[in-house]
């Protein structure tokens, strides 16, 4: 090897290792992450409410388009938005009257191809959509992750940089 080579290694190996002691004192020193705060979901719901609005949950495959508790389909890549969080955002009327349009982009304005939006479940029985709302009523996220439940909410159903 050259000496101007060996010059050149040098001073590659002082910028790459000072780039990953840069990173490691980041990582140290954020004692503030959002990570040590735990998870910012929790239901309110009880265990009868949970269980029989997940088996209708299951049984009209939401799971298709949606995530919840982190748990979605992985083969579908539609952009639907991610339902932690969502009782947070709206109220158990305004799910029903969502779940029970016969048109939901009239209450929720779709930015997608016809096969990727919200389907209306009018036809679903009043029970059961009383039984989602109810649940998805009962989906709270914590206040300190909020302003980020809105933020990738609004950016999945606009496409948009979100700036309250
Ligand atoms: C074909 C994919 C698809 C299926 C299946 C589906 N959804 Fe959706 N859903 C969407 C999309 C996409 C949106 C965003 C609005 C739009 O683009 O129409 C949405 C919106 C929602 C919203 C409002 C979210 C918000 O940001 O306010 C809720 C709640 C919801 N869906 C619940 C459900 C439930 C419960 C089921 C099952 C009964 C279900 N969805 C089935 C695609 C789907």
């Amino acid at each position: 090897m050259k000496r101007g080579e060996k010059v050149v290694l040098a001073v590659i190996a002082v910028i790459v290792l000072s780039l990953m002691g840069r990173n490691l004192w980041h990582i140290e020193s954020d004692p503030e992450a959002d990570k040590d705060k735990g998870i910012p979901y929790y239901s309110t719901a009880s265990k009868e409410l949970e269980r029989d609005a997940m088996d209708v949950y299951h049984k009209q495959n939401c799971k298709g388009c949606h995530s919840l508790w982190t748990v979605r389909n992985m083969l579908e890549s539609v952009p639907a938005p991610i339902l932690d969080g969502m009782g947070s955002l709206h109220n158990e009327e305004w799910f029903f009257q969502y779940f029970s349009a016969a048109n939901p982009q009239a209450i929720l304005p779709s930015r997608l191809k016809l096969e990727f939006r919200m389907p209306s479940y009018a036809a679903l029985q009043e029970h059961d959509r009383r039984l989602l709302a109810s649940y998805m009523a009962s989906l709270k996220v914590q206040d300190w992750y909020l302003e980020e439940t809105r933020k990738a909410e609004y950016e999945k159903l606009t496409g948009k940089d979100y700036h309250p």
